[in-house]
């Protein structure tokens, strides 16, 4: 008995986390993406102080965003701020934030 509930459990865990993870949450993203503005703020592209340029990331595509945070959070990347900022994120974070940039209008 106590074997079925544990199974069942996990099957039931198993398809949430798929359902959840078939697209990235732009709902969420945007609450996550609080710290990103600070830098990728639109519409200078500048970080606010000290001045520098940041990459854009209103309206870039999902898997580049994701994939571009993938390869700072393995140091493929070499950035130590991006890397910060990426090391802590699940997957799950990289898509919701990629959903929340790339639906701004590309320009
Ligand atoms: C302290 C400033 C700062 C913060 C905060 C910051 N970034 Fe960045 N980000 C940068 C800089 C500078 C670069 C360019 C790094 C490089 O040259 O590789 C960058 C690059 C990127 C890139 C690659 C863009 C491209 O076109 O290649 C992505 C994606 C990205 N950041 C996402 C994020 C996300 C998502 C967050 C919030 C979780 C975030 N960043 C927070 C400064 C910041």
């Amino acid at each position: 008995m106590k074997f079925y509930t544990i199974v069942l459990s996990l099957v039931c865990l198993g398809l949430m986390s798929t359902s959840v993870q078939a697209a990235g949450d732009p709902v969420r993203g945007k609450d996550l993406a609080a710290t990103c503005m600070g830098c990728h703020g639109v519409p200078s592209y500048t970080n606010a102080y000290p001045t520098y340029r940041v990459p854009r990331l209103g309206g870039q595509h999902t898997d580049y965003i994701v994939s571009a945070l993938k390869a700072y959070m393995d140091k493929q990347r070499p950035h130590p701020t991006m890397h910060a900022q990426a090391a802590t994120m699940t997957d799950q974070d990289m898509q919701d934030l990629a959903a929340y940039f790339s639906s701004f209008p590309a320009q």
